[in-house]
C-alpha cells in the first residue's frame, strides 16, 4: 500500500512513522508513506494555504488551489486516478475498526489533513471521497488523526503483524473486546494471576477467555454486542 499525505506540518510524522510496526513494515516493503507540505503546492511569494472566511467570522480557511493541485499531482504519480481521497475533519464520520478495514484493501490512500478553522467546502464536495473524523472531540490538526488511521489500517495489512501478534483477538476484531492478559509473576504483591491460565488446559483457557471478552463488552461497550452471540449464562 502507498499512502501519501497532505498537511501543514510535516515534520509532525517524523517520530510516529520511524519507530515500531510502521517502521518495520516500510523496511519491509509492505507500505511507503510520503508525507507533502502543502506549501510546497502554492504559486506566490508568501506560499499562502489560508485565507479569510467569506461571510466574516473567526479564524482562516484551507484554500482550494493548493489542495487540488496536490492530489492531482500525487494521482499522476501514483498512476491511479481513482484513489480514494480521505479528509480529515471532525466533522467526519467516524473511524472505527470496519472502516480501517475497508481501508487496508485499498492499493493507495491519499489523507488531506485539516487545520485552521476549516478547509473551503470544495474540496470536500469535489475533491474527498471520504472524510472521516477519529472521535467527538476537536484535535488542533488533523495530523494527529492521519497518525492514528494509518497506524490502524497499517496493522492490518496483510504481513505487517507477525502470528503471534495477530489482529484475529484484537478488539473490535469479533465485536468483542479482548480477553485481560497476564504474565510472570505468578503473584505479585500478593495478586494472583486467574488459575485457569497457569492450568495448561486449553480448551479451559479458551472458555474462560471467550467469557471474560463477552463479560467486558457486556460492562464497557454493550452497543457492540449483538444479543443472539451472547451465550445464555451471561446474558
Ligand atoms: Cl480528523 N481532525 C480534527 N481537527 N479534529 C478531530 C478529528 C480530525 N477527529 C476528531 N477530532
Amino acid at each position: 500500500m502507498r499512502v501519501d499525505i497532505l498537511s501543514l506540518f510535516p515534520q509532525m510524522f517524523d517520530g510516529p512513522f520511524s519507530q515500531s510496526i510502521i517502521k518495520r513494515a516500510a523496511d519491509r516493503g509492505l507500505i511507503s508513506i510520503f508525507i507533502h507540505n502543502i506549501r510546497d503546492f502554492t504559486h506566490d511569494k508568501h506560499r499562502t494555504v489560508d485565507d479569510y472566511p467569506y461571510g466574516g467570522g473567526s479564524g482562516m480557511v484551507l484554500k482550494p488551489e493548493p489542495l487540488f493541485e496536490a492530489v492531482e499531482w500525487i494521482k499522476g504519480e501514483i498512476h491511479n486516478d481513482s484513489a480514494l481521497v480521505i479528509l480529515l475533519t471532525p466533522q467526519g464520520r467516524l473511524f472505527c475498526h470496519k472502516i480501517a478495514q475497508e481501508l487496508s484493501t485499498q492499493p493507495n490512500l491519499i489523507i488531506i489533513c485539516g487545520h485552521y478553522e476549516g478547509v473551503d467546502d470544495r474540496v470536500r464536495e469535489h475533491l474527498a471521497t471520504d472524510e472521516i473524523s477519529i472521535g467527538e472531540y476537536v484535535l488542533s490538526g488533523g495530523e494527529l488523526a492521519a497518525m492514528v488511521v494509518v497506524d490502524a489500517v497499517a496493522r492490518l495489512l496483510p504481513g505487517v503483524l507477525g502470528s503471534e501478534e495477530s489482529t484475529r483477538d484484537d478488539s473490535y476484531a469479533n465485536d468483542l473486546l479482548e480477553y485481560p492478559q497476564y504474565t510472570r509473576p505468578p503473584v505479585y504483591r500478593g495478586w494472583e494471576v486467574p488459575a485457569v491460565l497457569l492450568s495448561g488446559n486449553h480448551q479451559e483457557v479458551a472458555r474462560w477467555r471467550r467469557e471474560q471478552a463477552i463479560k467486558r463488552t457486556l460492562e464497557r461497550r454493550p452497543g457492540l454486542l449483538s444479543k443472539t452471540a451472547v451465550p445464555e449464562e451471561i446474558r
